[in-house]
């Protein structure tokens, strides 16, 4: 335990320097001015204090006051010494925060007794904030943990829906990373932009229950296929709903609204305008977006150009014009994951090339 010691008085000074000497594990920091610790108090650590109340320019109390401006010595223990009985001078003392007093002349016993009691106070008060923080950080290394098992559930989710879904991987994670651009751009909090990117990829979870039949055909869908096709929304939002995790929660909300339109005539819910979660409605343009740049086996993909141009005019009928005017912000950010994705795309099939060449590569 270091002692910080204050007193103007050298004898009395150099008195309590021994006596503190004299203490179980103990260090005095004698001082002999008030100013002398004002200067040296950042880099001083202490954890109790001394201090004689009558002092020239700073009385101890003034001085003490000036030392708790000091965050790390907000809770530090204060013992005034003090040849005063008088009440006001007390009373001053122990508003300023005074845990005890010592009264001049010092007696060797009973500072003895009263200092090893403070200094015991303070150890126990240092093992409790040791204590708090061990379990503040023990608690957020579970929650970290938490999270990454969250996120490694929402993975491999995403991974046995792929070897269904003829649509890659690369596009649930095109849709999420779009999806946290317009969110930023629309100026939701940081953890619900990020917690969007990493609920998204499992929009079309639901698909797992889709027949091959129906999911994999060339051609163009009959009326019945394509409202078994269009029921992939309830049974993604299904597959993950009621679970304890919000980003499960998330997900589930984001699986049954992506298909919904701002004007109502969306499905499966034909839920109207802000009635639909604005995660839904986000994940809705990311993902028309990316369906319409991408070939898909009834369509070659279009140009970027077009897909904008088609995607703002529909601003107020299938989409939340307040959600466009954020992608319209978000589109350089978009234009460059949609070229990083092409080009990283190209070199993986460069590569799947050159391991097999002669092999058709998609
Ligand atoms: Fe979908
Ligand atoms: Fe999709």
């Amino acid at each position: 335990m270091r002692i910080l010691l204050v007193d103007d008085n050298n004898t009395n000074l150099k008195l309590l320097t021994k006596l503190v000497g004299k203490l179980d594990n103990c260090v005095a920091l004698p001082f002999a001015s008030p100013d002398a610790v004002l200067s040296a108090l950042p880099d001083l650590d202490f954890d109790v204090a001394i201090i004689d109340y009558q002092m020239p320019v700073y009385n101890g109390v003034e001085l003490f006051t000036e030392i708790v401006r000091f965050e790390k010595y907000a809770q530090v223990p204060v013992i005034f010494v003090t040849a005063d009985k008088d009440m006001t001078t007390r009373m001053a003392a122990l508003n300023a925060g005074a845990i005890d007093f010592l009264t001049k002349p010092v007696n060797p016993v009973e500072f003895q007794a009263r200092v090893q009691n403070i200094v015991s106070l303070a150890e126990a008060r240092r093992q409790l904030a040791n204590q708090a923080e061990n379990l503040r950080r023990e608690v957020e290394r579970a929650v970290g943990e938490l999270r990454l098992r969250e996120r490694e559930i929402i993975h491999r989710l995403t991974l046995a829906a792929g070897y269904k879904d003829p649509e890659t991987s690369r596009h649930t994670l095109r849709v999420a990373a779009y999806s946290e651009a317009i969110a930023v751009e629309l100026g939701l909090p940081e953890h619900q932009c990020h917690d969007i990117r990493l609920a998204a990829p499992m929009h079309d979870i639901g698909k797992v229950a889709m027949p091959d039949t129906v999911l994999l055909k060339q051609g163009k869908l009959t009326e019945a296929e394509y409202r078994q096709m269009q029921s992939h929304a309830q049974i993604g939002s299904d597959i993950l709903a009621q679970s304890h995790s919000s980003l499960l929660q998330l997900a589930s909300e984001i699986a049954a609204s992506h298909h919904e339109r701002w004007d109502g005539q969306g499905y499966p819910n034909r839920l109207v305008g802000e009635a639909i979660p604005i995660a839904g409605r986000i994940v809705c343009i990311a993902d028309n977006f990316d369906a319409l740049t991408t070939e898909r086996p009834y369509k070659p993909a279009w140009t970027y150009e077009r897909t904008v141009e088609h995607i703002l005019g529909r601003a107020g009928t299938q989409f939340d014009p307040h959600c466009i005017a954020a992608f319209e912000r978000a589109l350089p950010k978009i234009h460059e994951i949609m070229e990083r994705d092409r080009h990283e795309r190209e070199r993986e099939a460069a590569e799947q090339f050159r391991s097999r060449p002669g092999e058709k590569v998609a």
